[in-house]
C-alpha cells in the first residue's frame, strides 16, 4: 500500500509531486509528505490527513520550496504506526541528509532496528521505513555513493518495498528500487519521473520504464541507469503506455464511483468486441494459451482473489461448473497461502485482481505456480506483476478505475469469466450448443440492459433515501446471486460504514433471523430462475417478522406488491446472466446512501484500492 512519487527535471517539483500524489490517493490516504532539495539542504514537509493538509503546510513554505527541481513523496496507508506527522514519509537518517519515501513492509525490521540502534542511530517513528533510512545511510557513510549505498542495503532487507531516496551531497540524483512492489520511471524531455502508478505521470509523459525486481535506477535530469543488485548494467526497455489521463477526469459526475458505474455498459462493449461478435460464431479467447487437449484434460479449477474479485470469482465458479462440468474450488487468496494446497498440472489456477498487485494473491498465484499448474491471470492492469507471473493473461480492460470501491472492474471480471466459461464449454462440448448460442445473444444485450437501469436511477436515490438512516442492512439471495448480495452489502459497509451483510436466504432461519424486527432492512435479490420461488419464501419468513423488506426483481408478479415495501425493478434477464444486471442497482444503492449521508465516497476511510501487503 502506500504511493510514491518523485521527479527530476528543470520544472518546479513542488506541484508535480503534489499532483502525482493526488493521482495515487487511491492507494491510501492517512497523511503524506513530501521533500524537496531547496538550496543548502533537503527540506521534508508532511501532514496528516488528505493531502489538502499537506498542501496547506507547502503554502505557508513557497518562497523555499517553488525552486527546488527535485523531490520525492509519498502518500500512506498506515500498516506500522498510527497515521501521525512523525509517522508519516518521507523519513531521514539522523543527520537529515539523507530522506526515503517507501511502499512495502519490511519484515526484518525489528532486527535491523536493533543493530542501527546498537550503531547510534536514533529512531523517531514507529514505522518500519525509518529502518531503510538509517540503514542507507549507514552504508552511505561506507561508500560515499547512493546507488551503491542502496545495493548494499537491499541485500539485508527482508520484505516487500519499493523506494525512492535522495541524499543532500548528490543533490542532483534520485535513486529508486524494487522488490514485489510496483514502481515505474517516466521519461520526459529533460526530466524523469517515478511512481508506484503511471496516473502519477500519465499527464506528463507516456515513455516510460518498468523496474523490475532489485534493479536499482540512479536518475538525474540528463540520465537514466538501470544496474541489477550487483551494479551490472541493465539495458533500458522503453515502453508506450496505454492510459490516457482523460481518464482521470471526473466527466462532469459528482464521484469517480458514479462515473465508473455509468462506464458499465462500455465496460461490457469493450471486452466483447473482438471475443464474441455474434452468437453464431464460438467465442475467440487467443489470451488463453492452454492446448484444447490440455483444457480438455482439467480435472480442477482453483481461482483466488480477494474482496470484490473474490465475489466475482464466486461466481466464476457457479458459471464454469454449470457449464464446462469441471469441480472449481474459490478461495480468498490469504486464506490459499497459509495452508496445504492441492494443485497438479492438470489444475488451473485462476487468479482475479482489479489491480494485479494485491499482495495476498500474487503470493498465492507464485505458490500455485511453482507446484506446475497453468496460471490463468484475469485483470485490469495488463501491466502488473501478477499479469507478469501469467501463463494466460485475460486484460479485462474496464480502463482505469479511480474510485476505491470497485464496480466496473467487477462487471469486467464477471464478463471475463462468461466468456472463459462459454469458450471451454464450446471446446469441451459440455453444454448443448443451441443453449449457448442463446447465451451469446443474451451477453451481446446486457449493455443496453444496464443503460435501461440508469436511465431510471431516481428509483434507486429514493431507495436509497428512505434506508439512508438505517445502521444495519442485510442482504439476501441464492444461487448464483448469492455472491451479488454479498457484493451488495460490502459496496454499502465500504463507503457508508452501515453494517451491512450478505446471505444465502436459506440460512437466515439459521441465526440471522434473530435480529430481525421493524428496523431491520432485508433487500431480497428476487431474479426469475431456478430459486425465485425459494428466496420468495425466505423473503416471507423475514416479513413475518417485521423486517422492512424491499425486492430487487425482474418479476411482474403483482403478489410483490404486498411483500415488499420497496421494489426495485430491473429488466428480464437470463438467470446465469442475472449477476450483471442485480449488481447495479446494489452499487447505486451504496453510493447514494454514501452521498446522503455526506460520506468520502471515492475516498472511505481506512481503506486503499491497492493493497500491496499481506
Ligand atoms: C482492496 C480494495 C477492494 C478490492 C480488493 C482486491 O481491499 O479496497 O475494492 O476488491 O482490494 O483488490 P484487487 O485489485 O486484487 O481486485
Amino acid at each position: 500500500m502506500c504511493g510514491i512519487v518523485g521527479y527530476v527535471g528543470s520544472k518546479s517539483a513542488v506541484e508535480i509531486l503534489l499532483d502525482g500524489l493526488e493521482q495515487l490517493e487511491y492507494r491510501g490516504y492517512d497523511s503524506s509528505g513530501i521533500a524537496l532539495k531547496c538550496n543548502d539542504s533537503i527540506n521534508v514537509y508532511k501532514a496528516v490527513g488528505k493531502l489538502k493538509n499537506l498542501r496547506e503546510v507547502l503554502s505557508n513554505h513557497t518562497q523555499e520550496v517553488n525552486g527546488a527541481n527535485i523531490g520525492i513523496g509519498h502518500i500512506r496507508w498506515a500498516t506500522h504506526g498510527a497515521p501521525t506527522v512523525v509517522n508519516a514519509h518521507p523519513h531521514t537518517c539522523n543527520c537529515g541528509n539523507l530522506v526515503v519515501v517507501h511502499n512495502g513492509i519490511i519484515e526484518n525490521y525489528k532486527e535491523l532496528k536493533e543493530k542501527l540502534e546498537a550503531l547510534g542511530c536514533e529512531f523517531r517513528s514507529q514505522t518500519d521505513t525509518e529502518t531503510v533510512a538509517h540503514l542507507v545511510a549507514q552504508k552511505y557513510a561506507q561508500t560515499k555513493d547512493l546507488t551503491k549505498a542502496v545495493q548494499l542495503a537491499t541485500k539485508e532487507i527482508e520484505g516487500a518495498y519499493a523506494l525512492a531516496i535522495m541524499h543532500n551531497d548528490e543533490p542532483d540524483k534520485l535513486v529508486i528500487t524494487k522488490r514485489n512492489a510496483p514502481l515505474v520511471v517516466g521519461i520526459g524531455e529533460k526530466e524523469y519521473y517515478a511512481a508506484s502508478d503511471i496516473p502519477a505521470f500519465i499527464k506528463h509523459t507516456n515513455k516510460a520504464v518498468y523496474l523490475s525486481d532489485n534493479q536499482v535506477a540512479t536518475i538525474t535530469k540528463d540520465s537514466l541507469v538501470i544496474e541489477d543488485e550487483n551494479g551490472n548494467n541493465v539495458p533500458l526497455k522503453i515502453e508506450q503506455l496505454p492510459w490516457e489521463s482523460v481518464a482521470l477526469s471526473k466527466m462532469g459526475y459528482k464521484h469517480f464511483m458514479l462515473k465508473e458505474i455509468h462506464e458499465q455498459p462500455d465496460v461490457i462493449r469493450n471486452i466483447l468486441s473482438g471475443k464474441l461478435h455474434t452468437s453464431l460464431a464460438p467465442v475467440e479467447l487467443a489470451e488463453v494459451m492452454l492446448t484444447k487437449e490440455s483444457l480438455k484434460e482439467l480435472n480442477r479449477i482453483q481461482i483466488i482473489a480477494c474482496g470484490t474479485s473474490l465475489h466475482a470469482a464466486m461466481i466464476g465458479k457457479y458459471i464454469i461448473e454449470d457449464f464446462c462440468s469441471i469441480p472449481v474450488d474459490v478461495e480468498a487468496s490469504s486464506e490459499y497461502i497459509y495452508r496445504k494446497t492441492v494443485t497438479d498440472d492438470k489444475t488451473l489456477v485462476i487468479g482475479v485482481s482489479q489491480s494485479g498487485e494485491t499482495a495476498d494473491t500474487l503470493t498465492a498465484i507464485k505458490q500455485a505456480k511453482s507446484r506446475g499448474s497453468h496460471i490463468l491471470i484475469i485483470t485490469n492492469r495488463p501491466d502488473s506483476a501478477m499479469a507478469r507471473e501469467a501463463d494466460s493473461l485475460l486484460s479485462v480492460n474496464a480502463g482505469i478505475e479511480v474510485s476505491v470501491a470497485a464496480t466496473k472492474s467487477y462487471i469486467a471480471q464477471l464478463i471475463s469469466f462468461y466468456l472463459l466459461a462459454v469458450y471451454m464449454a464450446e471446446i469441451k462440448g459440455s453444454k448443448d450448443a443451441n443453449y449457448l448460442t442463446k447465451f451469446k445473444s443474451d451477453m451481446l444485450l446486457l449493455p443496453q440492459k444496464i443503460e435501461e437501469i440508469l436511465a431510471h436511477k431516481e428509483v434507486i436515490q429514493n431507495c436509497a433515501r428512505k434506508y439512508s438512516g438505517t445502521r444495519d442492512f442485510i442482504y439476501i439471495a441464492r444461487g448464483i446471486n448469492y455472491p451479488t448480495a454479498l457484493e451488495g452489502a460490502l459496496k454499502l459497509k465500504e463507503i457508508s460504514y452501515i453494517n451491512a451483510t450478505g446471505y444465502p436466504a436459506g440460512e437466515l432461519k439459521h441465526g440471522p433471523i434473530a435480529m430481525l424486527d421493524d428496523t431491520m432492512p432485508v433487500l431480497s435479490v428476487l431474479m426469475k430462475g431456478n430459486v425465485y420461488e425459494k428466496i420468495l419464501s425466505n423473503s416471507e419468513e423475514a416479513r413475518a417478522r417485521n423486517a422492512r423488506m424491499i425486492a430487487l426483481t425482474n418479476s411482474t408478479d403483482e403478489k410483490l406488491n404486498d411483500l415488499f415495501d420497496f421494489i426495485i425493478k430491473v429488466p428480464d434477464v437470463n438467470e446465469l446472466l442475472s449477476p450483471i444486471i442485480s449488481i447495479v442497482p446494489l452499487q447505486l444503492i451504496a453510493y447514494y446512501i454514501a452521498e446522503f449521508l455526506g460520506k468520502d465516497v471515492d475516498q472511505p476511510r481506512n481503506l486503499a484500492k491497492s493493497v500491496t501487503v499481506e
